[in-house]
């Protein structure tokens, strides 16, 4: 694929996602209109896409059409805005800036942000169950995979873990499990409910899919502990240095800034290694790790 074409698959895919997610939320003067505005106002401005992006990139090299992913790549989405959300609030992270604007509790108060948070949640499994353009089958698989990937056993598992941990020095196995949880988890279902949406894949294939999916997870979340340290909030959206702050511990914290970089470079060219054999198809799936490794590098 050409530069250009990458470029269009890009804007043509954060543009389904937010036709999908504009319709999917209801209109703010649906009462309790409060709720309402707080979900609309944590999930339609900013965020990156990055998860609904290697949902319909994954779906590009299976062959899967992108109407089939809008409401799974939605779902997705409405997973992760309620993790934020949820992440910011006094009790876990305490951040007043999320996407470059103050954060929900701070926009709206405590309790409405807990609420969007919840019902955001609630609205993702909703989102997929109702998915009529997919066959029962895969809808029911695609709700266990996004409930696993977003429980105790998957994200809030790993925020709790992340919790945990502040003040503590942590060594790389443990933080590395942390950062499996909290983020990877949610990244590598992105790609597994696109596998869910095109019925029976060649095995070989689906590995390596899950295996590019856990390389990007975890690079994700080195990246982003690397961005805390370095990155201005102009760029982040987000209060630098938070995690220090927090006395969280983050690969910066516990290997160092440069084996942190190399780290998670070397994650994304583990990536890339793992869907090299996929034909041009998988461009986007190559091209969502070169930004990342941009995004490093800077
Ligand atoms: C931030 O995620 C929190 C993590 C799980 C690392 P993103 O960096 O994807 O945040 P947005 O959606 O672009 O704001
Ligand atoms: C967040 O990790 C992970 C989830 C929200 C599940 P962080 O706490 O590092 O995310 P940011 O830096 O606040 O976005
Ligand atoms: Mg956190
Ligand atoms: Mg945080
Ligand atoms: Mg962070």
């Amino acid at each position: 694929m050409t530069e250009q074409a990458l470029d269009a698959f890009r804007a043509r895919c954060v543009a389904r996602v937010q036709a999908t997610l504009e319709r999917l939320l209801p209109a703010p003067q649906i009462e309790p209109a409060r709720l309402h505005e707080a979900m609309r106002y944590s999930v339609l401005t900013g965020g990156k896409r990055i998860r609904p992006l290697l949902c319909y990139a994954a779906g590009e090299a299976l062959g899967v059409s992108p109407a089939l992913l809008d409401r799974p790549a939605a779902a997705v989405e409405l997973i992760h805005a309620y993790s934020l959300i949820h992440d910011d609030l006094p009790a876990m992270d305490d951040d007043a800036l999320r996407r470059g604007r103050p954060t929900c509790h701070k926009a709206f108060d405590e309790a409405t942000a807990i609420l969007a948070g919840d019902a955001l949640q609630t609205l993702a499994f909703e989102t997929l169950a109702e998915a009529t353009d997919l066959n029962a089958t895969a809808r029911i698989a695609m709700v266990a995979a996004l409930a696993q990937a977003s429980g105790s056993r998957g994200m809030a598992g790993g925020q709790a873990l992340d919790l945990a941990a502040e003040g503590k020095h942590l060594d790389r196995v443990m933080l590395e499990h942390i950062h499996i949880h909290k983020t990877g988890a949610l990244i590598r279902a992105a790609i597994r409910l696109a596998l869910l949406a095109n019925g029976p894949v060649d095995t070989d294939h689906a590995a390596r899919l899950d295996r590019y999916a856990k390389c990007v997870g975890l690079a994700f979340q080195i990246q982003d502990d690397v961005l805390d340290v370095t990155a201005e909030t102009t760029i982040t959206g987000k209060t630098r240095g938070r995690d220090q702050d927090l006395a969280k511990s983050t690969y910066p914290s516990v290997v160092g800034l440069a084996e942190a970089k190399e780290m998670a470079h070397n994650l994304l060219t583990d990536a890339l290694t793992a869907v090299s054999v996929f034909p041009a198809r998988a461009d986007p799936l190559r091209w969502v790790v070169e930004s990342l490794i941009v995004r490093t590098a800077a």
